[in-house]
This record gives structure tokens, sequence and C-alpha cells, in this order.
């Protein structure tokens, strides 16, 4: 199998659909695509791993094999990383003991709150700055952990999704070193939009920065440069009898206008089956409940996935390697 796709969901805004969009876009590649699927969770919020199973199949799960958390430590460590024994293979039950086969989840663990603080911090470069090696080594190691950690299991997958924590510390820029391009979903509203090109603004300083880092140290780190946006998913859209509400139109409008090409055309619509699903633990087309076949019957990330599917056949080299 080729190198795995890499794709981050990222919005440092909280509560924007990342988590419910990785996870949708996962189990449709999975279920609907055939694709194989890693969904890998690095926010201590653990949502993702909690979509995908009840909190004490993930307790078990790591007892006998740890998380994300484990496999920081032991980078941390400088010890061998072994990502293999932290996938959970399989974790998403359905009905009659079935699972969704093709969708495998690196789960992520609270611990990793501490862990986080304990690491970032002070040898970040400024490009401006005297730089010291030391200094600039230690930056680019802090953010290489997943890359390499992913690295071990790349050709077991066509896709790989890294759903991100809303925030843009130090496990969200592994992230970014980590993907091939990333996806920012975001609610088409003031405040969400106003977000967006914060977001945009702050990532293009960590890219200075870590390609300041790089062409410092030369060629032997062999690191990529950050990921590119791949595109922009609109959750939560607002319709009224005549359409989308005009004010969320305009704000998808001024989005296309400013990042041409990176709308996906497909959107969700807020619909309380999708909050009903989560406590299932399963997608919207797998629940029974009313609320949540409606959702399903619309067929939104379906869709979205589709478009994904596309996009990312095509695109998933955006990510230019360092030369
Ligand atoms: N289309 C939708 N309609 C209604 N509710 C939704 C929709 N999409 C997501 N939600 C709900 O909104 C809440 C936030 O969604 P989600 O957890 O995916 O956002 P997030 O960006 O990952 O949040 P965080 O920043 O905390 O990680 C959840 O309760 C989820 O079930
Ligand atoms: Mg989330």
């Amino acid at each position: 199998m080729p190198k795995a796709k890499i794709i981050s969901v990222i919005n440092y805004k909280g509560g924007v659909g990342k988590t419910t969009t990785t996870y949708h876009i996962g189990c449709s590649l999975a279920q609907h695509y055939h694709k194989k699927v890693l969904l890998v969770d690095i926010d201590p919020q653990n949502n993702l791993t909690f979509l995908c199973a009840k909190a004490q199949r993930w307790d078990e799960f790591k007892q006998q094999h740890g998380t994300l958390a484990t496999l920081y430590r032991q980078y941390a460590a400088q010890s061998a990383v072994s990502t293999r024994r932290v996938i959970w293979e399989n974790p998403i039950e359905l009905d009659k003991g079935k699972r969704i086969t093709n969708l495998d989840l690196i789960p992520s663990d609270v611990e990793l709150l501490g862990d986080e603080l304990g690491l970032d911090g002070s040898s970040a470069p400024f490009p401006n700055q005297q730089a010291s090696a030391w200094k600039m080594s230690a930056y680019l190691r802090e953010r290489r952990f997943l890359a390499e950690a992913l690295r071990q299991v790349e050709n077991d997958y066509d896709y790989i999704l890294i759903d991100c924590p809303p925030n843009l510390y130090l496990m969200t820029q592994n992230a970014l070193f980590a993907s091939d391009c990333y996806i920012v979903t975001t609610v088409p509203d003031y405040l969400s939009t106003l977000g967006f090109d914060i977001l945009q603004g702050c990532i293009i300083e960590i890219r200075k920065r870590s390609d300041a880092a790089q062409v410092f140290m030369g060629k032997s780190y062999g690191l990529n440069s950050i990921a590119e946006l791949g595109g922009v998913v609109f959750v939560k859209v607002r319709h009224s009898p005549h359409g989308i509400l005009p004010s969320f139109k305009q704000k998808m409008d001024d989005i296309e206008k400013s990042h041409p090409g990176k709308r996906f055309n497909s959107y969700t619509t807020e619909l309380i089956g999708y909050n009903l699903a989560a406590e299932q633990h399963r997608p919207v087309w797998e629940c029974h409940t009313p609320a949540a076949q409606a959702a399903a019957a619309r067929e939104e990330y379906q869709n979205i996935t589709r478009i994904f599917l596309e996009r990312f056949h095509f695109h998933a080299q955006l990510k230019k390697a360092h030369a």
C-alpha cells in the first residue's frame, strides 16, 4: 500500500465540529468507500476516542496497550516508540457484535495535558533571534514526535486523520508537521470567521519559525515543512425556509473570496441528531433514534467525504519536502 495521506482537522476555536467531522469522514471513508483509515486523537479531552468507544472500554485498552500519552513519554525519554502497540483495531461496535472494519484508532489520554505543558516553552526560536544549534534542535525535536510515530504505520493505511485540540500548542504543531495538509472546520458566523483569519495568520507564523529552524539545522533533520490549508468545512449551518440564512451565506462567500477553491461545497446543518449519535458511539447513519436518522437522511458527511476523496486523491502532495 502506498504511503497514507495524512490530514489534520484544526481550529483553535472550540466547539466548531472538528471531532464530529474527523469521526464521520473517517467512518464514511471506511464504510462507504472501503478505505483503510487510522484516526488519531491528540486532544486530551479524548472526544474522538469517546465517540468511538465508551470510557470503560477505553480504560481497558489503555491498561493493556497504552495511549498516545504512552508514545509521547517514550519519545520524550528518548526510548524506542512503538506506534503499533497503541493502535486500537476496529474500536467502533455496531449491532449484533459487528464492528466498523478498516477503521483503527490511536486513543488519546487526559494525561497528555500535563505532558504537553511540561515540554513546550522556552526553546521556541524566532527568525530574527540569535539562534543556537541546541535551541533549534530542541525546537524541532519537540515538534516531530507525531511525524516520527506515524511514519512507522503510514504504509498500513490509505488515510490517517488527526483530530486536534482547540489550540495551536505543541501537539497541534506536531500534527501540522506530520500532515500533508489540514482542514479547518468552522461555523459560518461572525466570530468564527474572524477566528479563521487569525488561525491562518498563526499558522503562517509557525511555518516561518519552523522553516527558519530547519534552514539553520540543515538537511540532517529531514523534516518536511508544515502542512498547507487543504480545505474549509462549514458546520452547523442554519437555514430559513428560503435556504441558508443570509448572514451565514455571506460568511461562507467571504471565505471563498479570501481563500479561493478551499471551501467544501457540502456542509452540515445544525441538527440535534449529531449530538444524540455521539452518545451512542456510532456515526449518525448507524443510529436508530429518529433524530439521528433525520440527520443521516441528509447524507451530509457522505457528501463531505466524497469531496474529501476528490480533493485529497489529487492534492495530497501539497506539502513540499524541505530541500
Ligand atoms: N451539525 C451539527 N449540528 C448540531 N450539533 C453538532 C453538529 N456538529 C457537531 N455538533 C455538536 O457540537 C458539539 C461540538 O462539536 P465537536 O466536539 O465536534 O467540536 P470540536 O471543534 O471538536 O470541539 P473542541 O474544540 O472542544 O474539540 C458536540 O456536542 C457535537 O455533537
Ligand atoms: Mg474536538
